[in-house]
């Protein structure tokens, strides 16, 4: 602070009429001038300098002296303060003397200084709007003011008169609504879920970035702009919307409701509403709320589902399997038995092979059906699959005949899995003899191996998948592939599409099994007519001697 004394022009007040008659003019024009400033402060009007009234003016000592608004003149030049009137001093803190010996700088900021000294060299005659500023107080706050300021002549110096207001509630106050405005807008703009308000005839008025991308348009804009009717271009169901805006008039609000969605391409997806209607007296002026995306969760649901059946239907079967197979048991048995007490080449031995042979056939099936309820018992050692499929080779070609084009793509530095050898040969027998049916007038099959790394992401659309490393065996073919219908149920036991006697429908049940036991992934793909069968992963833990293994493409 500057401290420097400066000869003020000091103001005493007498009250002798005669100068007052005296000084009667000058203080018509500084009272005007007062009026002016303290009139309105956004008034701008350029006036002359008005020559500061005398100092025995009674009127300049109410008006000034005793303004509620803090005041003071002070000197162009040396920007020192030349006088302050009483609700300066008390809201600033400091005496009148301390005042006096202050320049305007002194009660500023630092870094507002040089603003300040640039507004006073623009200064020029009249009144000027000087704007929002900061003044120091003298305990050290800072408070927000607007100050206006008029050119006047004062003791024969250029100065300056000022009214300043106090603003810093006001200030506070918008600075506060700023905030709570842009947490709000922050909330909206970066919520992960879908934000939206919308007309009651099926208009968005509102929605935030998470929506639109949720549903596949680049900016809310777009999203905005592109739907004019969301019944018909959002719901795949056009009565779900319907259904959501009579649950919230009944309840005031719907909550967690799920429905099946188009994205901007077309595709479909699932979400789930919350969702609130907004009333005016008593009737719906539009709808606000929530949506989330769910369709991984539903697709993690289906795999559940779909797992806990299989589940079951294992059960079911293998207990079925496992007494049906003691019972097979006793009719080979028996019929062998009865061989051997026929004289070989007579009729009845004959049927007496016939029966044996039928016996063994559905002792074959039951062992399938054992496989797939994980009840077979199994020898697993630790194997590299580039060499079990290229033991496998010769048979699956001869196995596949020469229409089918075999190609194998063997990874090097492949890793180990534990499996039972004999299970490995079921596996790619069943899925090689599937491809095989599936082209008929020829094509390719391929069988693939590779190390791969199953990630976080694929984790999360794929139920029971720990993240991590894995072998990969894939069998895919060029064949007809299988609907969506054909997919749901493959892996069901005695599922076919074949024709009566051609296919048991065990085969992929099988696979299915066995994968189980093996803790592994089995995946099945699809691309356009292509169909893609990916099969058991697996990688060695070494720690556990169990092997996790996965299909993929
Ligand atoms: N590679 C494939 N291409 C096209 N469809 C397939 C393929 N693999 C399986 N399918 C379909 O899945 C169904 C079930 O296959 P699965 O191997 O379980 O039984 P199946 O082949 O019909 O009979 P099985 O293998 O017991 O003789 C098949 O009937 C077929 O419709
Ligand atoms: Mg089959």
């Amino acid at each position: 602070m500057n401290t420097t004394a400066e000869p003020s022009a000091s103001l005493s007040f007498r009250t002798s009429t005669t100068e007052a008659a005296l000084y009667s003019s000058s203080v018509v024009s500084f009272s005007s001038a007062l009026c002016s400033v303290s009139g309105l402060m956004s008034h701008s009007k350029t006036v002359l300098p008005s020559p500061l009234p005398s100092e025995s003016d009674l009127g300049f000592r109410i008006l000034f002296m005793n303004n509620p608004q803090s005041m003071w003149v002070f000197d162009l030049k040396t920007l020192f303060f030349l006088e302050v009137n009483a609700a300066a001093v008390e809201h600033y803190g400091y005496s009148r003397d301390e005042f006096l010996r202050m320049r305007l700088a002194d009660i500023r900021p630092q870094e507002d200084v040089p603003r300040l000294l640039e507004e006073i060299a623009r200064v020029s005659a009249g009144i000027q709007h000087s704007g929002d500023w900061q003044h120091l107080l003298k305990d050290g706050r800072s408070i927000d003011v607007e100050s206006v300021s008029h050119n006047i002549v004062f003791a024969g110096r250029e100065a300056q008169l000022v009214v300043v207001r106090d603003i810093t509630r006001q200030k506070d106050a918008e600075r506060a609504l700023k905030q709570a405005e842009r947490k709000y807008r922050l909330i909206f703009e970066e919520a992960v879920v879908g934000m939206f308000q919308s007309t009651p005839e099926g208009r968005y008025t509102t929605v935030n970035p998470a929506l639109a991308k949720m549903l596949g348009y680049d900016s809310p804009q777009e999203l905005l702009t592109t739907i004019t009717d969301i019944s018909r271009q959002i719901y795949v169901d056009p009565h779900s919307r319907e259904e959501l805006k009579s649950l919230a008039k009944e309840n005031r609000v719907a909550i967690n409701f799920e429905c099946q969605a188009y994205r901007k391409d077309g595709s479909k997806m699932w979400l789930s509403a919350n969702v609130r209607a907004v009333t005016n007296d008593g009737v719906i002026v539009g709808y606000e709320g929530m949506n989330e995306d769910i369709t991984q969760r539903k697709l993690l649901e289906d795999q559940l589902r779909q797992a806990q059946k299989m589940e079951a239907v294992g059960q079911l079967a293998g207990g079925v399997a496992h007494d049906f197979n003691n019972e097979l048991c006793v009719i080979t048995g028996y019929s062998d038995l009865f061989q051997m007490d026929l004289p070989p080449g007579n009729r009845p031995h004959k049927y007496a092979v016939e029966i044996a042979k039928a016996g063994r056939r559905a002792a074959a099936l039951t062992r399938q059906l054992l496989a797939f309820s994980r009840k077979q018992v199994i020898q697993p050692v630790v194997l590299d699959l580039n060499a079990a499929t290229a033991e496998l080779e010769k048979m699956l070609r001869r196995l596949l005949g020469e229409h089918i084009e075999i190609t194998f793509k063997r990874s090097s530095g492949l890793g180990q899995v534990k499996m039972d050898p004999g299970q490995v040969e079921q596996v790619l027998m069943n899925l090689a003899v599937n491809s095989r049916d599936a082209m008929p007038h020829g094509g390719k099959l391929c069988i693939e191996t590779a190390n791969v790394e199953l990630d976080e992401t694929y984790a999360r659309q794929n139920a029971f998948v720990t993240p991590g490393s894995y072998v990969m065996l894939s069998v895919s073919d060029t064949g007809c592939g299988m609907d969506k219908n054909t997919q749901r149920h493959i892996f069901e036991p005695f599922f076919t599409t074949k024709a009566q006697g051609k296919g048991t429908g065990l085969g992929l049940s099988t696979v299915y099994g066995i994968a189980k036991q093996y803790r592994v992934h089995h995946r099945l793909q699809r691309s356009g007519k292509r169909n893609d069968l990916h099969s058991l992963p697996a990688t060695a833990e070494r720690d556990r001697q169990a092997s996790r293994t996965s299909t993929g493409s």
